[in-house]
């Protein structure tokens, strides 16, 4: 079947509109008020409030095309699948239908609208266990809709189970879907378990039902809702019959661009990693500075693993003949391609291009600091190798990839001492794990009442800000909440005078004392824009939003959740107020 993006992106939209689905625009990439992961990296994950149950202001049927990043697999980036963004289309219950209707329509979806054949099909259910039993309901689903015993298999936790996105939150078991690709069975107990290629995913239906615990205890959700995900690439790649993601129309034009300013093909052997690392790399950088919270390259956070793609983009590029200057033509390709179904890339298009030949010319200038740390080190040289520790620290610090080093080595006549190198490698990154999983402690929902309270204050303190600092410079630009202390990000050209940060806390402390009470409406974006509310969404589809009014105080498009008063606070206090990037201040503030 021919299909482009354009198209799957309308069918699923529309199959899931004539089921009662209201349509919801994509979240941002970069979630707000969640401390615990960097981007958003399923469709899900703006969804965790209302999947535990608080009411969506959309209803609870929603659907979507979701803008998601994992950094997980970088390396593998360049074989046929692999992508660190991708677009996941969904589709939830909240607290709504079930079982019951979710497997005919996912069966009805994948066979009359995708036009997959049924014997091709392959599901995968839950096998049960302690906490949850044996799925055999929809297992007798997929076969009444006519999936053959023999092509539904049985699997636990390991395969059949989603979620939680962090250490506790919403999950429950799940039932896949799998095209076969018609590869022979790779032994007797060959499954969509095993990872010989002759299945392939396509789409995942989970029916969460669970919340896992902090002590790793399942106890039931208020409601039972369904969750599902499907690739856009990869069920594109797959209605196609083609081999690769990179050959999906996605990528045709940017892959296209990219023979062009390198003078290589995609059939040629040699090239065709690079080919893939930059246009995937460059198209998921396009995606992070254009976000409707973009950010732009740094060394913390989001900014950094913006950074490692793109410096790693450059490097890659190098090896094909890309030059400077290229990689911006080739995010233009990116925004003209995802223009309509994106608009905020279209609104960034500019940004997007400086930003890259920025962290290009910063790159080419850290390379030959690199450059000359490298030449000092070949002079000192004690033997004929260049030790791990070295050429990780060229790494590290200098941003010089291994295969480099090992390179400007050979042309002198050393060695590198890669096993030493990897083993710094491996230490780093277990460090950086832990650092990962550090986020990931307080859970997706922490929907605890310090965190609701210290959300209130950020509203109440970026409302004085405006009005201390000046309406027109100050806008947010980021926001991180534990249940300790808030983090605010917000535009503004210099440090903060220790008159004005006394007065911020003043006027919060004022409506603080005012005791007001909070109330909560439902209205489209327009009608918050009008009502003078602020924040920042990018609405397709003319959906309700909430709108957070804190007496006179501040107006918000919001999700929550908030204080029920303000009088709950306590008092505000001020910790810190630093540069966070250029143009960018950050505050920490508490409530004590
Ligand atoms: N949350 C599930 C997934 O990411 C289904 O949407 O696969």
């Amino acid at each position: 079947m021919k299909l482009t993006s354009d198209e799957l992106r309308k069918k699923w939209i529309n199959f899931f509109k004539d089921r009662g689905h209201t349509p919801i625009s994509s979240a941002s990439l970069i979630p707000e008020n969640d401390p615990t992961v960097l981007f958003t990296t399923a469709g899900m994950h703006p969804l965790v409030p209302y999947l535990l149950g608080q009411p969506h202001p959309a209803g609870k049927r929603l659907c979507d095309t979701q803008k998601c990043v994992r950094t997980g697999d970088i390396d593998e980036v360049g074989d046929a699948s692999h992508c660190t963004f991708f677009e996941m289309l969904g589709n939830w219950s909240l607290g709504d239908y079930f079982k019951d209707e979710m497997v005919p329509w996912s069966y009805e979806f994948l066979t009359e609208r995708l036009g997959l054949d049924p014997d091709r099909l392959a599901v995968t259910v839950f096998e049960g266990d302690d906490d949850c039993p044996r799925d055999e309901h929809t297992a007798a689903l997929w076969e009444k809709c006519g999936i053959k015993r023999e092509n539904i298999f049985y699997l636990g936790k390991k395969h059949n189970w989603w979620g939680p996105a962090g250490q506790t939150g919403p999950c429950g078991p799940d039932t896949e879907m799998f095209f076969d690709t018609g590869k022979p069975k790779c032994c007797d107990t060959c499954s969509p378990a095993c990872d010989c290629g002759k299945y392939v995913e396509v789409w995942n239906d989970v029916f969460m039902q669970f919340n896992k615990n902090a002590d790793g205890t399942f106890s039931p959700l208020k409601q039972k809702n369904v969750d599902t995900g499907m690739g856009l690439e990869r069920a594109l790649m797959n209605v196609q019959g083609l081999s690769s993601v990179y050959d999906t129309d996605v990528f045709t034009p940017i892959v296209k661009k990219i023979e062009e300013l390198s003078g290589r093909k995609m059939s040629d052997a040699d090239a065709v990693r690079a080919i893939r690392v930059v246009a995937d790399h460059v198209r998921t950088a396009t995606f992070i500075i254009g976000d409707e919270r973009g950010v732009t390259p740094s060394n913390v956070d989001q900014g950094y693993i913006l950074r490692r793609l793109l410096r790693r983009a450059i490097r890659f590029g190098s090896t094909i003949g890309l030059k400077s200057g290229d990689y911006s033509k080739i995010a233009n390709v990116v925004v003209d391609k995802y223009a309509e179904a994106y608009p905020e890339l279209a609104a960034a298009r500019d940004k997007i291009a400086f930003e890259i030949d920025e962290e290009q010319t910063r790159f080419e200038r850290t390379l030959e600091n690199g450059i000359k740390e490298f030449e000092k080190l070949c002079k000192y040289i004690q033997g004929d190798t260049i030790n791990g520790k070295s050429a990780f620290r060229l790494y590290d610090t200098y941003g010089f990839p291994l295969e480099m080093t090992v390179e400007m080595a050979k042309e002198r006549g050393f060695k590198v001492d890669v096993d030493g190198f990897n083993a710094r490698f491996e230490e780093h990154r277990n460090l950086s794990h832990a650092g990962a999983e550090q986020r990931f402690k307080g859970g997706l929902a922490d929907t605890g009442e310090l965190t609701a309270r210290l959300h209130t204050a950020t509203h109440l303190m970026h409302r004085a800000l405006k009005e201390v600092l000046g309406d027109e410079g100050v806008n947010q630009r980021g926001s991180n909440i534990t249940p300790e202390r808030l983090r605010f990000d917000f535009s503004f050209a210099r440090a903060m005078t220790p008159d004005e940060v006394k007065a911020v806390e003043d006027k919060v402390n004022e409506a603080i004392k005012a005791d007001v009470e909070i109330t909560c409406e439902e209205m489209t974006v327009d009608e918050a824009k009008a009502a003078g509310a602020v924040g920042l969404f990018a609405s397709k589809y003319g959906e309700k939003v909430k709108v957070y009014t804190m007496g006179e105080y501040s107006k918000e498009i919001c999700g929550g959740p908030h204080a029920n008063r303000t009088g709950e606070l306590g008092h505000f206090k001020i910790l810190k107020e630093q540069s966070s990037s250029a143009g960018v201040r950050r505050i920490k503030a508490v409530l004590e």
